[in-house]
């Protein structure tokens, strides 16, 4: 096999979650340059729909559908349909997710600690909500995938988690350490099961990239700066510099690689957590 055929995606079928923004978007772009067919899902209707009709401008083989990955019947439902339509699923991204909001030391206005982030403070609806896009979301894409996958002995699926799933972030919370930490495993767990099939599940673990999430407060200078000053490598990534390690995972680049958590962040998780 040449290099080139091995990082190969042409004719793959692809379905990416979050597709609309930051790290999905740049998944999604990575494989349709590569000639994948690839099915966009987002809950954000007009973002999806602007960067699907962006791609598609651009000669792409794009479908887009608006979805909650919460929401486990609509995901069997679009899998089902994407599996009948190209005659298989090839590789999932199950990636979407959401700001969790505050954890117990990030700052308010005036720079001091907000009680209503403290653990004794931290609501039900919050837990659940983060628990629902970053863990439940995630064993409803893998299981859907799987059904399509293992039937065929092939198929890739690759996890977005975080450095949280390595090392709480004070600034983020304990309900998405735990959704990232329970996410990694079950990566693992279900890459051991499928193992046997041809069917590999893997994790990327990101640090710190410039992408619209919390309504895009990566994008403010002093924030970045910030952010950076706590990477041992001094700053936050381009989503660009992502690409590469998914063509990776979803090609037979990486064929006898599975239940792997690559960690992406200028050195992060090598700091220790601090309060
Ligand atoms: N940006 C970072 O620094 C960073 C670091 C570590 C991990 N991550 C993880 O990367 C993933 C992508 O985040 P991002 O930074 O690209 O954020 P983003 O906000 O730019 O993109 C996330 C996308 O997911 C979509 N989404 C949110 N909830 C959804 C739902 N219920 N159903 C379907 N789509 C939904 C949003 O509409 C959005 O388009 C997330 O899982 C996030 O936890 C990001």
């Amino acid at each position: 096999m040449t290099f080139e055929e091995a990082f190969s995606v042409a004719g793959v079928t692809v379905i990416v979650t979050g597709a609309a923004s930051g790290l999905g978007l740049a998944f999604t772009e990575a494989m349709a340059v590569g000639g994948a067919n690839v099915v966009m899902l987002d809950l954000n209707p007009r973002r999806l729909s602007t960067q699907a009709d962006r791609l598609k401008d651009l000669g792409y083989s794009i479908e887009s559908h608006v979805l909650n990955v919460s929401d486990r019947k609509a995901v069997d439902h679009i899998y089902d349909q994407v599996a009948a339509t190209y005659g298989g699923i090839d590789v999932v991204f199950s990636n979407a997710g959401i700001d969790p909001g505050p954890g117990f030391a990030a700052l308010n206005e005036d720079g001091e600690r907000d009680p209503a982030n403290y653990l004794e403070q931290y609501a039900d609806v919050r837990w659940q909500k983060v628990i629902s896009v970053s863990l439940d979301a995630v064993f409803y894409s893998i299981r859907a995938a799987a059904r399509h996958m293992r039937p065929r002995k092939s198929g890739s699926i690759i996890v977005t988690t975080s450095v949280s799933a390595l090392r709480p972030a004070v600034t983020l919370g304990a309900a998405y350490a735990a959704a990232k930490a329970g996410a990694a495993q079950l990566v693992r767990a279900t890459a051991l099961e499928l193992a046997s099939d041809g069917v590999r599940v893997n994790a990327i673990a990101p640090g710190p990239f410039e992408t619209d999430i919390g309504g895009g407060f990566m994008h403010q200078d002093e924030v970045r700066a910030k952010m950076a000053a706590g990477v041992p490598m001094g700053r936050v990534a381009d989503v660009e510099e992502i690409k590469p390690l998914a063509l990776y995972l979803a090609s037979r680049a990486s064929g006898f690689v599975t239940g792997q958590q690559f960690v992406i962040d200028g050195g992060l998780s090598l700091s220790a957590a601090r309060a």
